[in-house]
């Protein structure tokens, strides 16, 4: 599949002409004609979600951690590292999907989607700085590749998105669109459950705070990566890999 023209005035941004993908738009922001209504609820809704990772509060995080049995906190740190991975992933691969969406409302939330998993990458420096002892620090941003679970995980959903990087062909598009699907819910949720865990006895619970916060915006990337999409884009759009 062909990567969407950047500069296309041949384009047809008629609301009857507009598709997901494979349509032919100006890239215009037109957005006052929208034909993905669900696409404008949804943008209220992660605008709506905006935060700071600064204004939750850490200091006791700092003194839990130290009284963390040790396989609370080997837990804690590679759960973080498999999340910092995760986070970065989607920061660099978001604009790769959108390169090939044609519809302006969704490019519009697939914008925002990048600028939230950005701040997700913010609020992990500012958890590892606030409560992790400095000589540990920058091992956290390597323990994904010298762990082999976090590794063979991380490689998973790496390896997908890097083969349509690779080769952009429809298969390989589709696999990219589950591939974030999966990642943003059940590889999100496996680790956000466990700093939950750890809240609900009274650990950590300013990182689990952050976490929910991670979890609000992950949710509106589920909502936007599920049947709308994909009913649509298969149906409608009649792509069919
Ligand atoms: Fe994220
Ligand atoms: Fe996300």
């Amino acid at each position: 599949m062909d990567r969407k023209k950047l500069f296309n005035p041949e384009g047809d941004d008629t609301l009857n002409a507009r598709k997901i993908i494979k349509g032919n738009s100006t890239n215009l922001f037109n957005l006052n004609n929208v034909r993905y209504q669900w696409a404008n609820q949804l943008y209220r809704t992660m605008m709506a979600n905006f935060w700071i990772p600064e204004k939750v509060d850490l200091t006791q995080d700092k003194n839990d951690y130290e009284n963390l049995t040790v396989p609370e906190r080997e837990a804690y740190d590679g759960i973080l590292s498999f999340l910092i991975f995760l986070d970065s992933i989607q920061t660099n691969n978001i604009p790769n999907i959108s390169d090939h969406v044609t519809a302006p409302e969704v490019n519009l939330l697939l914008a925002i989607q990048t600028f939230q998993e950005a701040i997700h990458s913010q609020s992990y420096q500012y958890i590892i700085e606030s409560i992790l002892p400095k000589q540990s620090r920058d091992l956290i941003y390597d323990k994904w590749r010298d762990d082999k679970v976090l590794f063979e995980r991380n490689s998973f959903i790496a390896k997908i998105y890097q083969d349509f990087i690779d080769e952009q062909s429809d298969e390989n598009f589709a696999k990219v669109i589950i591939a974030n699907y999966l990642l943003e819910s059940l590889y999100f949720y496996n680790g956000f459950n466990f700093f939950y865990l750890l809240a609900s006895r009274n650990k950590m619970v300013g990182t689990s705070d952050i976490i929910r916060l991670i979890n609000r915006d992950e949710l509106s990337h589920v909502v936007l990566f599920r049947s709308e999409w994909a009913e649509k884009t298969i149906k409608t759009d009649g792509f069919c890999p």
